[in-house]
Formats: C-alpha cells, sequence, structure tokens
C-alpha cells in the first residue's frame, strides 16, 4: 500500500499530519530541536504570550501524580516582544505550522495581542488561552464563563484574520454552553481541553505541594475525560476540533480522531521523552498503514457516528 495520507486542513489551518505540540509543554518549540526534527510535527503551540513577560509562580510549581502531574507555572513566558523578535524568526526557519497562543487579563489585552501576531510572518493561527482570569470581572476565568468567551473571541476575532482557535477549559459545567458561545462569536476551530483542578498535599507537611494550593491535572490520567468532552463537543457543534489530554502513544490519538477531533496535541507526555510528539505521528502513520486505512481523515469521528457497517477487520459476535 501507498503511504496513508496524514495531512489534515482544519478551517483555514493546514497541517502535514494531525499532532501538533501542546502550549507550555515545549517552550517556544525550539526546545524540541536537539530531539529530532520538527518538521516531522503537524504544528508547534507556543507558550502562552502575554504583552509583558511574566515570570510565573514561585516553586514548587509541579508535583507527579499516579498518571499525570499536577502543574502551577503561573502563564511564565517570554512576552510577546520577545516571541516575535526572537523566537519566531528561530522558529519558522523549520517547515512546521506554528500556533501563537495567547492570554491577556482583559478582552482589550487579548485583541492587542492577536494584532500584534497578525503583523508578523509566519504564524498560522492564533490559539486563545481562556482558562486565565478576568481582572475586569473579578479574576473569574474569561473560559468559564459563556459571555466573556463570546466577548473575547468577538475581539480577537476583528483583529486578526488568521485562524482563530478558542481553547476550551474542562472545568465547567457543560463545556458545549462554552463550546458554542465560542462558535457563534466566530471561532474557527475548537481545542479541548485545558488542565482539570487538581491538588496534591503533603502529608508530612500537612500543606499543599504546590505553592498556589491547587494546580492543573494533565497527562493520561485525564485521557478518557478528555475524549470523552471531545465526542460531547463533536455531537454538539459543527467546527474542527483539536483534541488535547494525555495523549502519548498514536493510539491514543487517534481515539480523539474516532472521538470527533481532527487534529491532537501532546503535552505531559514530551517532559519524560522530548520527541513524544514525533512519534506519535510516525505511529499514526504506521497505524494507518498496518490496517489499509488510506486516509486518516476517514477516523475523524467515526465513535460518532452512526455505524453504517463494521469496521473493516472488526469481528462479530
Ligand atoms: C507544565 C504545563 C504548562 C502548561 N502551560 C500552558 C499554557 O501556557 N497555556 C495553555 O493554553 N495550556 C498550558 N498547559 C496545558 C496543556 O497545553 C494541555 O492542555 C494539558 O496539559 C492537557 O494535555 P496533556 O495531558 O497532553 O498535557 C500546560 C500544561 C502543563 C503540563
Amino acid at each position: 500500500m501507498s503511504a496513508p495520507s496524514l495531512a489534515v486542513r482544519l478551517a483555514g489551518l493546514s497541517l502535514r499530519n494531525p499532532v501538533l505540540t501542546a502550549s507550555g509543554t515545549s517552550g517556544y518549540g525550539l526546545d524540541l530541536l536537539p530531539h529530532g526534527d520538527i518538521a516531522r510535527l503537524g504544528g508547534i503551540v507556543c507558550k502562552s504570550l502575554s504583552l509583558r513577560p511574566r515570570e510565573g509562580n514561585a516553586p514548587t510549581r509541579i508535583a507527579e501524580t499516579p498518571a499525570g502531574m499536577v502543574n502551577s507555572i503561573g502563564l511564565q513566558n517570554i512576552g510577546i516582544d520577545a516571541f516575535l523578535g526572537k523566537a519566531l524568526p528561530e522558529l519558522r526557519r523549520h517547515d512546521v505550522a506554528i500556533v501563537a497562543n495567547i492570554f491577556g487579563e482583559t478582552i482589550d489585552e487579548f485583541a492587542a495581542l492577536a494584532a500584534r501576531v497578525e503583523g508578523a510572518e509566519g504564524v498560522a493561527a492564533i490559539e486563545l488561552n481562556i482558562s486565565c482570569p478576568n481582572t475586569d470581572r473579578g479574576g473569574i476565568e474569561f473560559g468559564v464563563d459563556p459571555e466573556a468567551t463570546s466577548r473575547v473571541t468577538e475581539a480577537v476575532k476583528r483583529a486578526t484574520r488568521l485562524p482563530v482557535i478558542v481553547k476550551l477549559s474542562p472545568n465547567v459545567t457543560d463545556i458545549t454552553v462554552i463550546a458554542r458561545a465560542a462558535r457563534d462569536a466566530g471561532a474557527d476551530i475548537l481545542s479541548l481541553v485545558n488542565t482539570f483542578m487538581g491538588m496534591v498535599i503533603d502529608i508530612e507537611t500537612r500543606r499543599p505541594v504546590l505553592s498556589s494550593g491547587s494546580g492543573g491535572l494533565s497527562g493520561p490520567a485525564i485521557r478518557p475525560m478528555a475524549v470523552h468532552l471531545v465526542a460531547r463537543v463533536a455531537r454538539s457543534v459543527k467546527l474542527p476540533l483539536i483534541g488535547i489530554g494525555g495523549v502519548r502513544t498514536g493510539e491514543d490519538a487517534i481515539e480523539f480522531l474516532m472521538a470527533g477531533a481532527s487534529a491532537v496535541e501532546v503535552g505531559t507526555a514530551t517532559f519524560t521523552e522530548p520527541a513524544a510528539a514525533m512519534r506519535v505521528a510516525s505511529e499514526i502513520e504506521a497505524w494507518c498503514r498496518a490496517r489499509g486505512v488510506a486516509d486518516v481523515k476517514e477516523l475523524i469521528g467515526a465513535a460518532v457516528r452512526p455505524a453504517a457497517s463494521p469496521p473493516p477487520g472488526a469481528s462479530a459476535g
């Protein structure tokens, strides 16, 4: 069989294959260079960027958990100027789609960041990290409030012609309400999910391990919850989706595709294996080849469509 087609197109975002890095887990993509050819990836999603550099939270900022980790990095980043002036020019020398992930404390900050990214060469899409506090609304996260989600999406859409990916938080009662708010405000693509809130306590000191108390849980522990949420959103909103949460292998990625995602982001797996995302892309290809799947797009949504006929190779009984 000839090589399976792995290319996917999500709204205006074309990817060589459906595997991107997840924001915050490989810096600005450059950290991966010693570990492999980043052009083997569908795309790189950069660490969340703010208008000014941020130092993030005091240690301890990371703790291992069963099948995952909690983190409270506190959105440490180099700021938009250093990204556009230093990291982006290096990154765009590589033939890979670059997604700039941005966050602000106000809607105006989000719009200002989007306008800065719009003017830069080499960015394929903007991802909005809306799991951050909205200081105009007493610090409530944008992403838990449909109205704030809608307003921030609209403001960013006005500021840029690039495809806008709205990254959803799982820490809500009904994620489809937020997904529809983002869609109605003009989001081109949704990515889900960001981390689940979690806490680890050191029972000897009787204190939380993370300096911030609670943090965000990620890794294989969250994968079934994330797959469930992707399937829910896929049934409710007809936008291209990017699945995120605990992807470690090609098979994990294919689960997300079958739940309705057109691509995946690989995050925590990168901490133990920096080349994990590149390996996941190769494993998707090998899986398709072994099963005679000519085009990876055949898999998208397979598990959320009514089954017309048994898939090839499925045994009855
Ligand atoms: C250490 C760490 C830092 C993260 N930083 C960001 C960030 O800056 N912006 C963002 O949108 N998501 C951030 N995330 C969330 C990831 O992009 C991803 O949504 C989440 O970890 C679930 O995927 P995973 O289980 O593959 O890690 C971070 C996750 C981790 C573990």
